[in-house]
């Protein structure tokens, strides 16, 4: 009996994440064996360079030696314990760091283990903290084409209709809000301008609805999965001047566009707010093991602090909260950003991506080339003059994906929408590359 390969044990026991499993029927899946900075290899002796950052979180690449050693030498030391009643350094120092780091004005941490339950947190504690207050308010609002995770309260408040649709008759009923997405501007609008414009209809939300709304919560700058669509910081000024005059809590998603993505630290920092709920995973471990927290106020911890009988306490746990592992991660990662001065350095490297992309806004299928510091996106549409997109079932963004993969590039477009989204690790010449791989991915993708 001939022994099976890791793709036909793969594929007779293991569901992928994300994935019509059918696919694999044609599309070979990518055997990896190592990773190196940029670079993935695969057990072809092949290597891609991971230009989408695995899902946005290797902000430092792969195997990184410095966080292999703080997660070698905290794996010798403590590698769990239970956070209720007991605590560890790595958690203490890092929930202090971020708290020095992140916009004026937080004072707690709550640790969690990945995004979506990051966000769970958020919604739960916001409504928590109106019941605690007296006030029994249910709603949450969001905006369109808004993405927060898979869980079902995350994805109560998501608007992206491919992985919310079937579930909706589960989901809680939030207020959509049409977003500020700069796509969507009109004719000789400026981007600020269609902010504010986008601002009324969140004020006529909040007039209608703000006695029973909790929170309004949004991803900063950019939508990730909702096909990178970004927003001018005027939108979130705007916002965030709402949420007071309204009273409601205001919820930043910043679990994609944290640390360093958008060019800031973190995006609210580009709008000088402070959100009440500031939610990060991804790129706080870089990649290297699951990890959330929720930054919140002390106005907030303040009205769940009492007896225990009173039930106001946040009983939500989880069993991995506050891994000692992730922390000490963590606690690498942030070493990296100082170490590398990361937040300027990549300053340069915007600037390549933006000279790499800018003749993309050229080609005849391209309506619309945007960028907000590390993440460009390149969106592709059947008419450059009306916007008329793709269908997205003709599913053109395989086209990018399989010629990225075939010349050691790993580009997995949104869709119609092919970003980069690289660790920050990347060379200047490789921007360029990429820049190259997509182009010419895109003329095959646009062909017919
Ligand atoms: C903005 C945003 N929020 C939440 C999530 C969910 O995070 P996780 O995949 O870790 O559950 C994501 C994931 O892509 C995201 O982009």
């Amino acid at each position: 009996m001939s022994e099976k390969n890791l793709t036909e044990r793969d594929l007779a026991c293991v569901w992928h994440p994300c994935t019509q499993m059918k696919d694999h029927e044609s599309l070979p899946l990518i055997e990896v064996t190592r990773g190196e900075g940029v670079w993935l290899h695969d057990t072809q002796g092949k290597k891609y360079l991971d230009a989408v950052s695995s899902w946005w979180v290797n902000i430092f690449g792969h195997s990184h030696p410095y966080i292999a050693d703080a997660l070698s030498e905290q794996a010798h030391t403590l590698e769990h314990v239970i956070f209720a009643g007991h605590t560890h350094e790595p958690a203490v120092r890092l929930a202090e760091r971020l708290l020095a780091l992140a916009p004026a004005g937080f004072g707690k941490v709550f640790f969690a283990d990945n995004g979506s339950a990051a966000v769970e947190v958020a919604l739960k504690m916001s409504f928590h903290y109106w019941h605690n207050k007296g006030e029994t308010r249910t709603r949450f609002i969001n905006l369109s084409n808004a993405y927060h995770g898979e869980t079902l309260g995350a994805l109560s408040v998501g608007d992206v209709a491919l992985y919310k649709e079937t579930y909706a008759p589960l989901l809680l009923e939030s207020i959509v809000v049409k977003g500020p997405d700069n796509y969507e501007r009109e004719a000789g609008e400026t981007p600020v301008e269609h902010a504010r414009r986008r601002l009324q209809d969140m004020r006529q939300a909040l007039e209608a609805h703000a006695d029973d709304v909790c929170a309004v919560i949004i991803e900063p700058l950019i939508q990730c999965a909702g096909n990178m669509r970004m927003h001018d910081p005027e939108y979130l000024r705007g916002l965030r001047a709402l949420c007071d005059e309204f009273n409601v809590h205001l919820i930043a998603d910043e679990i994609a566009v944290g640390f360093g993505r958008t060019g800031s630290m973190f995006a609210c920092e580009q709008a000088d707010i402070r959100p009440d709920f500031m939610c990060l995973s991804k790129g706080l471990t870089a990649g290297w093991l699951p990890l959330a927290v929720v930054l919140t106020t002390d106005d907030v911890y303040d009205a769940f602090y009492d007896e225990y009988q009173t039930l106001r306490a946040f009983l939500h746990s989880h069993s991995y909260t506050g891994n000692p592992l992730a922390c000490a991660v963590a606690n690498a990662t942030l070493d990296l950003f100082e170490q590398y001065d990361t937040i300027r350095a990549n300053q340069k490297l915007v600037e390549r991506m933006a000279q790499a992309a800018a003749p993309l806004a050229e080609h005849p299928h391209v309506a619309d080339v945007r960028q907000t510091g590390m993440v460009v996106a390149i969106e592709m549409v059947k008419n450059k003059q009306t916007r008329e997109p793709y269908d997205w079932k003709e599913r053109r963004g395989l086209h990018v994906y399989r010629h990225g993969l075939e010349h050691g590039a790993l580009l997995r477009p949104l869709g119609n929408v092919v970003y980069w989204m690289p660790p920050y690790v990347i060379t200047e010449e490789q921007i360029d590359w990429i820049a190259q791989l997509s182009r010419e991915g895109i003329d095959l993708a646009t062909r017919n």
